[in-house]
């Protein structure tokens, strides 16, 4: 049997179990995800802080069970992104809500969106199921296929979603990327005492 890959973070402190087993897989099963799990992985997100608990994102997405839809989303996809990803069980856009209600520009709705994120994937890995946050792709192309106004919404990045498979299935250079330790920079090079 092929083995599976378990890239979990080896950190200096006690970093919590579930922040040191999520990483960015590119090899994914067959297997669906259950819609209810991926309704958790939304109310997940949506328990982000947000500025004015304004909640500035949107997620729009497409199981890979859903041919037509999938691949309106995978062929938004750069080529770099579309050989690994064609196997995600769902595919995901992140959208940034740019204005509050009032109009007004909501300079922290990146920030937001990002919080949101990293807690969508974090609920994921607690379901055991891998993210993988693409910036590469076409912008233009989810705007126009979406419909947005770009002045009021835009496309942040599409993830990956799945159950985690062996990295030999995957093509060069995905496979030795799939295969490569990770690793961060120390925190004394980050964070210092004032
Ligand atoms: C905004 C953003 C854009 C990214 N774009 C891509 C991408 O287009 N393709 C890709 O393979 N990985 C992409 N990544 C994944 C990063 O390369 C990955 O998160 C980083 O190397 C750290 O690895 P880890 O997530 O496994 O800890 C992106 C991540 C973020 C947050």
């Amino acid at each position: 049997m092929k083995s599976t890959l378990v890239k979990k973070a080896v950190t200096e402190n006690p970093v919590h179990e579930l922040i040191r087993s999520r990483w960015s897989a590119r090899s994914f099963s067959d297997k669906p995800i259950a819609q209810a799990d991926l309704d958790t992985i939304f109310e997940a997100a949506s328990w982000a802080f947000s500025a004015m608990n304004a909640q500035p994102w949107e997620y729009v997405y497409a199981h890979r069970s859903d041919t037509e839809a999938f691949e309106k989303l995978w062929n938004c996809l750069m080529p770099g992104n579309q050989p690994w990803a064609k196997n995600a069980a769902v595919l995901v856009v992140s959208l940034v809500k740019k204005k509050f209600e009032n109009g007004n520009l909501n300079a922290a709705a990146l920030h937001d969106v990002g919080a949101a994120n990293a807690q969508l994937s974090l609920q994921a890995t607690a379901l055991g199921i891998h993210t993988h946050p693409m910036g590469g792709f076409d912008k233009k192309a989810v705007i126009e296929l979406m419909n947005l106004d770009p002045t009021e919404v835009e496309p942040v990045l599409i993830f990956a979603l799945g159950y985690l498979d062996a990295a030999e299935k995957l093509e060069e250079p995905f496979q030795s990327r799939e295969l490569t330790g990770r690793s961060r920079n120390p925190v004394e090079e980050f964070a210092e005492q004032l």
